[in-house]
């Protein structure tokens, strides 16, 4: 497989063709954003920590059930997937408070819902990612209703199976992004990552966090946090 020609560049990945249309050449970066890109910060080892990180969760969930766009990792900062057309959404599963949730209702980090709960915002920079509902998605055209509820049962069950993944760990998955694409035959698939960029996760015991809450609120060493996660799903940090 060859890689070719630059097809997207994002704030944290570059992807390519190759010569099998397909299939796409992902390129993790060492590139660190916050709050639309306002915050910014180039971070070594960051693409190598997120690619490895999301490379053993896709694999993990493909053992449990839950197909997605990850095909291989091929090196330590790049892997191929599966070709999709990405569906403008960001798809948010939140199990306790946290972020812009709190914000936006007062209601204290860290408090657990009585069962987790979807969001949806349109993926879209210049508008600042806006939260959106399902009847404006349908009205758009950006999904239809049947679509939106494929969507939650699918954002639904991953949280189930890396809710239990994660608290094994000694890990609480706050709440987390997911993308999801449109393969060759229409097919909706689990797409983009699932790493400590697009994660809320705290330590169990002592609520430590460990992920980008860390870069976007200066609480320490983001690569520190981004290691310890790797080392508790029994990853190896490569040289
Ligand atoms: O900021 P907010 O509380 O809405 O984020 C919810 C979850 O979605 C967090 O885990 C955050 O890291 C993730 N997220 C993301 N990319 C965005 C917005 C949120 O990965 N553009």
């Amino acid at each position: 497989m060859n890689k070719r020609d630059l097809l997207y560049e994002g704030k944290a990945k570059r992807v390519y063709v190759t010569d099998n249309e397909d299939i796409v050449w992902i390129e993790y970066k060492d590139s660190a954003t916050a709050f639309n890109g306002e915050k910014k910060a180039e971070i070594a080892g960051k693409g190598k920590l997120n690619n490895e990180i999301t490379s053993l969760l896709f694999k993990m969930l493909q053992e449990n059930g839950i197909q997605s766009h990850f095909l291989k990792k091929i090196s330590t900062t790049e892997q191929i997937v599966q070709r999709v057309e990405i569906i403008p959404l960001e798809v948010i599963v939140r199990n306790y408070a946290a972020g812009s949730f709190s914000k936006r209702f007062g209601v204290e980090e860290g408090k657990l819902f009585d069962r987790p709960i979807v969001e949806f915002c349109l993926k879209n920079d210049t508008l600042g990612d806006p939260t959106i509902t399902e009847d404006q998605i349908d009205v758009l055209h950006i999904a239809s209703l049947e679509e939106i509820q494929h969507l939650k049962r699918k954002a639904l069950a991953v949280n189930r199976v890396l809710s239990d993944f994660f608290r094994e760990l000694g890990i609480r998955l706050v709440d987390f992004k997911l993308e999801f694409g449109k393969d060759f035959s229409g097919e909706i698939l689990l797409a983009d990552e699932i790493s400590p960029d697009t994660c809320r996760l705290w330590d169990l015991k002592t609520n430590e966090k460990l992920d980008k809450d860390v870069f976007r609120h200066d609480l320490g060493n983001l690569t520190t946090a981004y290691e310890t996660i790797l080392e508790r799903l029994g990853g190896k940090q490569h040289a």
